[in-house]
């Protein structure tokens, strides 16, 4: 695999805040990645930096095959996180703008325009004023005006945020389409649009990157068994889950060597455990010896949901 986007000690700040921080990271052709974050975290940031249209306080950006002059943004599609509209002005009209402003021609701008509403299922509403279009058509005529150029790579932040279930649902489809012909970074909030489009991510967190690779790879090797469960609201099963949680944070396994980590919120324990077979029959008996007042008890593996709340609460 060869390598579109290589970042290094990309930082930036703005006064004393220190937005991004020295982050590195790579974007191979043809892959579909995610910069994953909590509000914040420095998502916007980067990607302005990336899209050349905010200068870093320092690092690098190596786009390949481009020289250093060139003006990277030729190779890119840049779809902004909430992107602005002349209302009063048709679809068609816009697309043809943008294509002339990403210097295409009159008759080119123009064919690439209908060819590109066409793709992201404007077609028909070509002819009709942007003020009348709803969130998703919006977001898919951003990305028609992203792609008029035939760009390389599309960056998008956070493209389907703002948009109801609907539009998210046909605007994360047509990212789908698009992933297959062209390389996709794009920046959000919420893990699981990361895990249904993308193949690779990289958590951010207070402008650090937290953790990145492939999404299959950082799955497995953060898959660890747990056991949740829930009780009654009864001051006897409480004690006893606290005392649970106080043993497993003194001996951090040495006084509970079945356990590597508990969480008590509200009636509902979650244990992190060394091996399952021994730590579920344990807990069974403990349960039972003291009489705890269960409602639910669940043995299975941790979820990238966990290891993302986890990397971004620290
Ligand atoms: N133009 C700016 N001036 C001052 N601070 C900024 C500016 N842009 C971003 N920041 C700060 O930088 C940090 C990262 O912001 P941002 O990149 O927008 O995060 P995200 O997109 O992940 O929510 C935040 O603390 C934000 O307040
Ligand atoms: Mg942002």
């Amino acid at each position: 695999m060869s390598t579109l986007l290589e970042v290094s000690g990309l930082s930036r700040s703005f006064g004393s805040v220190q937005a991004v921080n020295g982050i590195e990271f790579s974007v191979g052709e043809g892959r579909c990645v995610a910069l994953l974050g909590p509000n914040g975290a420095g998502k916007t940031t980067t990607i302005r930096m990336l899209a050349g249209l905010l200068k870093p306080t320092s690092g690098a950006i190596k786009y390949a095959g481009q020289s250093e002059r060139a003006d990277v943004r030729e190779g890119i599609g840049y779809l902004p996180q909430s992107p602005a509209f002349y209302p009063w002005m048709t679809g068609l009209e816009f697309a043809v703008y943008a294509g002339k402003l990403c210097g295409l021609g009159g008759r080119e701008a123009g064919r690439s325009a209908g060819e590109w509403l066409e793709r992201v299922g404007l077609k028909d509403a070509a002819k009709r004023k942007i003020g009348g279009y709803s969130g998703g058509m919006k977001q898919r005529l951003g990305l028609a005006q992203a792609l008029i150029h035939r760009p390389k790579l599309l960056i998008m932040d956070e493209p389907v945020s703002a948009l109801d279930p609907v539009g998210r649902r046909e605007v994360l489809e047509l990212i789908r389409e698009l992933k297959r012909e062209t390389t996709v970074l794009f920046s959000t909030h919420v893990l699981h649009d990361a895990e249904e489009l993308c193949e690779d991510i990289i958590i951010i967190n207070k402008g650090d990157i937290a953790l990145q690779g492939s999404l299959e790879g950082i799955r497995n090797s953060y898959r660890k068994p747990i056991i949740e469960l829930t009780m009654e609201p009864d001051e006897g099963s409480s004690r006893w889950a606290r005392e649970l949680v106080a043993s497993v944070a003194a001996g951090q396994g040495g006084s509970n060597p079945l356990l590597a980590d508990a969480m008590l919120q509200g009636n509902e324990l979650r244990l992190s455990v060394r091996e399952m077979e021994e730590a579920r029959s344990h807990l069974l008996r403990s349960i039972v010896d003291n009489e705890v007042k269960l409602v639910r008890l669940q043995a299975g593996y941790s979820t990238l949901e966990d290891l993302f709340m986890k990397v971004v609460r620290i």
